[in-house]
């Protein structure tokens, strides 16, 4: 049984009296433990994937399986249990949190809202959450404006993993991180999947990263799926002209094959 099973998706849009089809007749599924990417240009409908998958924006149809359950149809505290096994980073933290909110009180509210850990024992979970993305436990007293990007990335992450999440979805998660900092953040996520069985619905413009990271990749052209499989194969030998636009694009990528 898939961990995820997306099947017919759809979302439109209306905009200035068009309709435009964010998200067109998707289907795809994640396994428990693996990595799923979503590429395409921009706004093939990604985000909006995202969104519908973590239900921030409702489906117009299609339907959506997690841990084996209907998942659209959840509601109330069903849905609010259901929703700390799916978590998400984005782009930028900044905007995600508070920036003026401790990394401990952005670190206590997922501990405290799905009731994982009592009060008191909440600092020492704190801690080893830190520790866990390899972040010194004396940052929980910083304020998230006063850390680097990388380090409110590997905040990001950590929140994330605090309620022990079967799949986090990953929107551009460190498409704005210079490489080397890139590099030690796609590292954790691969230890974390290692160790804890995390499975990522993993979205990139960077095929490199992709090819780095993914089990598999869907590619996308406005809002349709126009090519899928194993992220390797297609990235090196892609069958669409989507899929080969985007490769040719790719500046590493290009270069590796020419
Ligand atoms: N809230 C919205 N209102 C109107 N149109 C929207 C909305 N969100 C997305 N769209 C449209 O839906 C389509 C898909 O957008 P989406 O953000 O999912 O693309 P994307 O693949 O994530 O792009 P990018 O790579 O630039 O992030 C685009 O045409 C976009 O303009
Ligand atoms: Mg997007």
């Amino acid at each position: 049984m898939s961990l995820l099973a997306v099947s017919n998706l759809a979302k439109r849009y209306r905009r200035g009296g068009k309709t435009v089809a964010a998200v067109d007749d998707v289907s795809f599924h994640i396994e428990p433990g693996e990595t799923l990417a979503l590429a395409g240009p921009s706004g093939s409908g990604k985000s909006t994937i995202a969104r519908l998958v973590l239900r921030l924006v409702e489906a117009d149809a299609g339907r959506i399986e997690f841990e084996g359950g209907d998942f659209l149809a959840l509601t109330g505290a069903a849905l609010r249990a259901r929703r700390a096994h799916l978590q998400m980073v984005f782009q930028d933290p900044l905007a995600a949190f508070n920036p003026r909110a401790t990394v401990a009180r952005v670190l206590d509210d997922p501990l405290r809202i799905h009731g994982i850990t009592s009060r008191s024992e909440r600092p020492r979970r704190i801690a080893a959450l830190l520790e866990r993305v390899g972040l010194a436990s004396d940052l929980a007293a910083r304020a998230i404006h006063e850390i680097s990007g990388g380090q409110r990335q590997r905040v990001a992450i950590a929140r994330a993993i605090a309620t022990k999440p079967s799949l986090i979805v990953l929107d551009e998660a460190v498409s704005a991180l210079d490489v080397s900092v890139r590099g030690q953040i796609l590292q954790l996520l691969l230890d974390l999947q290692r160790e804890e069985g995390i499975a990522y619905l993993f979205i990139s413009h960077d095929l490199g990263v992709i090819r780095a990271v993914a089990h598999r990749v869907v590619i996308l052209d406005a809002g349709r799926i126009v090519e899928s499989g194993d992220a390797r194969t297609v990235i090196d030998a892609p069958q669409s002209t989507v899929g080969r636009a985007l490769v040719a694009a790719a500046p590493r990528l290009s270069r590796q094959a020419g």
